[in-house]
């Protein structure tokens, strides 16, 4: 399987820590040359890059916000001019906020709609910019959730960014399908990362979640970096448009007790 990625150049937001490291380290392991990005505090990418590279692989770290477009076009550049081009975007930095819909405040809001929406909008679009200029074709995976498609009471922002994901995804994947470029999302369940160190650390919460998941375990990391490194690779070529939930059956599990 090693090779499969020899000679791209992979970005992959949020790839400090959870989800983002692991789908960097695949990407890395794989052959790709890989951009591991940070906002304020470098020491999360720092460590991303240090296994990387102590695996022989190849990333660099470059500061970026993503709810910044300016930003945006400058991770992309940054690709470009220290690894020689960018095939592969992962998009998948993330964040959500638990409040009733009724106190949501415009601040949360503009808080994870920034991160969660506006950064893939104009990340992808500063990817697709530089890839229309070099004729050449290109990857973008985001990371959305099961909750693309699936409610989340108490998340309506965390909600309403990821479903708009779903469609922004469906839209790319046939506005940029004439430009050898796929677009294709990954819905992950609970997996275990930072996100959900709430989760985690409250007991009956968790045990009555993993009831409802037909594989009865939270995901992996690892896991979800496996459909990136396929959606990334020649294997995934003729896939477009599509949403892989890697969730252990937990959207298909409604029924009545
Ligand atoms: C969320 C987690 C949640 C999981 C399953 C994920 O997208 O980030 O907080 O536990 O979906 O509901």
């Amino acid at each position: 399987m090693a090779g499969r990625l020899e000679g791209k150049v992979a970005v992959i937001t949020g790839s400090g820590s959870g989800i983002g490291q692991a789908i960097a380290e695949r990407l890395a392991q794989e052959g790709a040359d890989c951009v591991i990005d940070y906002i304020v505090e470098p020491e999360e990418a720092q460590g991303t890059v240090s296994k990387i590279t102590a695996a022989g692989g190849k990333a660099v770290m470059v500061q970026a916000d993503v709810t910044v477009m300016a930003d945006c076009t400058k991770l992309i550049e940054a690709a470009w001019s220290q690894l020689g081009s960018c095939d592969i975007l992962v998009n998948n930095a993330g964040i959500e906020k638990h409040a009733d819909f009724v106190d949501v405040t415009e601040a949360d809001y503009d808080a994870v709609m920034n991160v969660n929406l506006k950064g893939a909008f104009f990340l992808t679009q500063a990817f697709v910019r530089k890839l229309r200029d070099a004729k050449k074709p290109g990857r973008v995976i985001n990371i959305s959730s099961v909750h693309e498609d699936m409610v989340f009471p108490h998340f309506s922002t965390y909600c309403a960014s990821k479903g708009a994901m779903r469609m922004l995804m469906r839209d790319l994947a046939v506005e940029l399908g004439p430009m050898g470029i796929t677009v294709n999302n990954i819905a992950p369940g609970a997996i275990n990362t930072p996100i959900n160190k709430n989760l985690l650390a409250d007991k009956p919460k968790l045990d009555a979640l993993l009831a409802t998941i037909p594989l009865g375990r939270l995901g992996k990391p690892e896991e979800v970096a496996g459909v990136a490194a396929f959606l990334a690779s020649e294997d995934g070529a003729y896939v477009t448009g599509s949403t892989y939930f890697l969730d252990g059956g937990l959207i298909r599990n409604y029924h009545e007790q």
